[in-house]
């Protein structure tokens, strides 16, 4: 690196601090500790009492994690990496992929994409399919893309120096949010800023009895409130880790284990279930006066009735519940039914390896610029009979009517939920009889790239989950009764077409050692197909 370049990131570097300096400022309290007074008409109920109860759930928690945290390969990047850059980095790579995936699928997919791409450098000179092919599997897709594009961006437009706050993180990075701005800066660059995540809502919501719409903007600002006023200056970034870990260990939506929690003390929902544990067992107890102790009344909120971050009025407690009263989210709107047929087009030369049509989707929107089998999104039912004339239609598009295509057969179904569509695919499969015709057209707006690709390279290609599924689908049943779709020839060709395709098929020899190839056609992409309602295959 050059001096200037050095100098230009110490400089940036001394103006934000770093985590080991932070730990001077140990004693000082934070900005929002002062101001976490409530802004409207809300009890202090739901927040913390000032100074001592911060320190005291501050160190008892922070206790905790250093003796139970999980060892995570973020984690050890974040404490031994010494370039800031390179941390902040390996911070974030993480934190996107942990963002709607577990833990335990994080991990593997994390150490292959930091091996691969270990600096920001690395990543912004990858191709966006090259990122796609490594997120394959992971879901929500744009992410990959978002980082990629972040990358990029730092090294063209900030010379490879990371946004050092939260608040330019946010602005400057495309997808990167409050919650992914709160991290990064706070566990790469020792930040005294806060994280709402899902992990985080819980524990506080549970802690501070918030049981409002976790997901109303009232309630998010007064989450973000608390969660700026907790965080340790000291070290921030275990403290915000501390409290994700917690959520997601010890906090859990469905068993939570409060008996071990470190900050039970501190949870007024827990202290509600001792409450109406004591009064009841003091109602059974009642008949010999001797043994009941008197049960303290317990704090509560000044605005019951009116206050924007208590259970609703018509939302009561419910005992059984217990600490599991909390958090209140609105009744998910359901997802939506679609059907796509789909077709697995294979052809074989004699003794060679199959090869199957992958066609790209669009480069924006739902699984942008992942490869599937030929596929058509249904607006209805229609008869299987319709649905092979359609498929079969698509097929002759695609490859520009030269194919040669043995009976469509049915195969089965496979459903993909997706976070807000309950997709069927109906699965058929067909081949080839002779050699495909690749057919090269120049690129027009409406073209979509197709490849064949060979079961090794399908496997390590762009492809959704749901593409997997499918294919594993046509293979199981391939198992079981083989020659399934080969052995069903619907037209034969003549021997001009033959001769023709041989020589496609000599190019096509050429061109295979790599296990895919790339040809244009004609893009048929959001051809939703309007159907008559009928009786279904
Ligand atoms: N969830 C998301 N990021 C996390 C982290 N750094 N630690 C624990 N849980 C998390």
């Amino acid at each position: 690196m050059s001096r200037s370049k050095e100098a230009a990131g110490m400089a940036l570097q001394r103006k934000l601090g770093n985590p080991t300096k932070n730990k001077e400022k140990a004693k000082q309290t934070n900005k929002e500790e002062v101001s976490s007074t409530p802004s409207f008409q809300e009890s202090t109920y739901h927040f913390f009492h000032g100074p001592v109860e911060i320190s005291s759930f501050r160190e008892k928690l922070l206790l905790w994690y250093d003796t139970s945290k999980r060892n995570l390969p973020w984690r050890t990047m974040a404490a031994l990496e010494q370039d800031i850059n390179k941390r902040a980095y390996a911070v974030w790579v993480s934190e996107i992929m942990l963002q709607q995936t577990q833990v335990a699928t994080v991990i593997d997919y994390y150490n292959k994409w930091m091996k691969r791409w270990p600096t920001l450098q690395k990543l912004a000179e990858a191709t966006l399919e090259e990122v796609n092919e490594m997120w394959a599997g992971l879901g929500y897709y744009s992410r990959g893309k978002r980082l990629h594009e972040g990358a990029k961006k730092v090294m063209l437009s900030f010379n490879g120096q990371m946004p050092r706050t939260a608040e330019d993180l946010q602005k400057e990075l495309p997808g990167v949010g409050r919650y992914t701005a709160g991290a990064v800066a706070s566990i790469a660059m020792g930040q005294a800023t806060g994280v709402v995540d899902g992990n985080v809502t819980r524990v506080l919501c549970r802690s501070r009895t918030i049981g409002a719409d976790c997901t109303s903007p009232v309630v998010m600002e007064a989450l973000w409130r608390l969660s700026n006023s907790l965080v340790d200056p000291s070290r921030p970034g275990d403290f915000n880790q501390a409290l994700m870990e917690l959520g997601a260990t010890v906090c859990t939506p469905k068993a939570p284990r409060c008996s071990v929690c470190p900050v039970r003390m501190h949870c007024r929902s827990f202290e509600k279930v001792e409450h109406q544990m004591k009064t009841a067992s003091n109602r059974l107890l009642g008949t010999s006066r001797l043994e009941v102790s008197p049960v303290p009344d317990i704090e509560s909120c000044d605005y019951v009735g009116r206050c924007p971050l208590c259970l609703p009025p018509e939302e009561n407690w419910e005992n059984d519940l217990g600490v599991m009263n909390f958090p209140r989210k609105p009744v998910r709107k359901q997802a939506r039914l679609e059907r796509t047929l789909t077709c697995i087009l294979e052809w074989e030369e004699n003794d060679g390896e199959a090869e199957y049509l992958l066609v790209q989707r669009p480069s924006a929107g739902l699984l942008a610029g992942l490869w599937e089998f030929p596929s058509i999104v249904l607006e209805g039912k229609i008869t299987e009979k319709k649905e092979k004339e359609l498929l079969l239609e698509q097929l002759e598009t695609l490859l520009d009517g030269r194919g040669n295509f043995g009976e469509i057969q049915y195969v089965g179904e496979v459903v993909h939920v997706f976070s807000h569509i309950h997709q069927t695919y109906a699965v058929y499969c067909c081949s080839l009889a002779e050699t495909p015709g690749l057919v090269k057209k120049e690129a027009e707006d409406d073209v979509a790239s197709s490849r064949w690709l060979t079961k090794t390279a399908f496997q390590k290609a762009a492809v959704s989950t749901a593409m997997k599924k499918i294919f594993q689908l046509y293979q199981s049943k391939e198992s079981q009764s083989p020659k399934n779709c080969k052995g069903k020839k619907r037209k034969t060709s003549t021997d001009s077409e033959h001769n023709m395709q041989r020589s496609h098929k000599l190019k096509k020899n050429k061109q295979s050692n790599t296990g895919q190839k790339q040809l244009s056609i004609l893009g048929i992409f959001g051809k939703s197909i309007k159907c008559e309602i009928s009786s279904g295959p």
